[in-house]
């Protein structure tokens, strides 16, 4: 793994330094570097994986993202930057896929139906997500743009209500969001996060960006 991915477990985010230590905490985000490339409009074999990294022009103007996530665990998420943003992709447990409809009743916006932050048709379902255990989403609040934290833990714990099933909490003016990036009723945050464009090259590869086959 690149010692930028970032990983989680259901606690704390973390990065693992270059020096193999671990910086525990970390609320920030870490592009993702290893196995990230633009895509190119002709599918030609490239001998150098280097060649297909974007320039940093083509990554600014929104190139898509290539990610291998056939080392994500379950429960495990890792993010990349797509846009200068923070684009997570989540390997969902049963448990936590079993959320989804008991907090139906607690959200804002429950079956994605909101269009200030349009999601893609492939996604409007209950899990917002192409394969209901790989979530993929913007990592940004839809309030005021912090970027919310992990709380995979489930029960009582500080900003939380008592039956937390696990989800996300933005620390800026406490907007929650379940584990498909549903916002919670009565919050500042007016909208689910965003889902980007994405699609499956393989099944083990998210193109990040693009949702059609050229
Ligand atoms: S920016 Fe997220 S709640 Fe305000």
């Amino acid at each position: 793994m690149s010692d930028a991915t970032v990983r989680n477990t259901g606690g704390e985010s973390f990065r693992k330094a270059s020096d193999g230590s671990v910086d525990q905490g970390r609320r920030t985000w870490i592009a993702i570097t290893c196995g990230a490339g633009a895509v190119g409009g002709a599918a030609v074999a490239v001998p150098f994986v280097s060649t297909f990294a974007p320039s940093e022009r083509a990554r600014a103007a929104g190139a898509p993202v290539q990610v291998d996530i056939s080392a994500l665990q379950p429960g495990e998420k890792i993010t990349v930057e797509w846009r200068g943003k923070p684009v997570w992709i989540i390997r969902r447990t049963p448990e936590q896929l079993a959320t989804l409809a008991k907090v139906e009743g607690e959200l804002a916006d429950p079956k994605s139906d909101r269009t200030a932050y349009p999601t893609p048709e492939y996604a409007k379902n209950q899990h917002r997500s192409i394969k209901p255990e790989f979530f993929v989403g913007v990592g940004i609040c839809s309030h005021l743009g912090c970027s919310p934290s992990d709380r995979f833990q489930t029960g009582a714990q500080p900003s939380l209500p008592d039956n937390w099933m696990g989800g996300f909490l933005c620390p800026c003016h406490g907007s929650t969001f379940d584990l498909a990036g549903r916002v919670f009723k009565n919050k500042p945050a007016p909208d689910n996060l965003e889902v980007p464009p994405h699609m499956y090259v393989s099944d083990t590869t998210l193109l990040i960006g693009e949702d059609k086959q050229a």
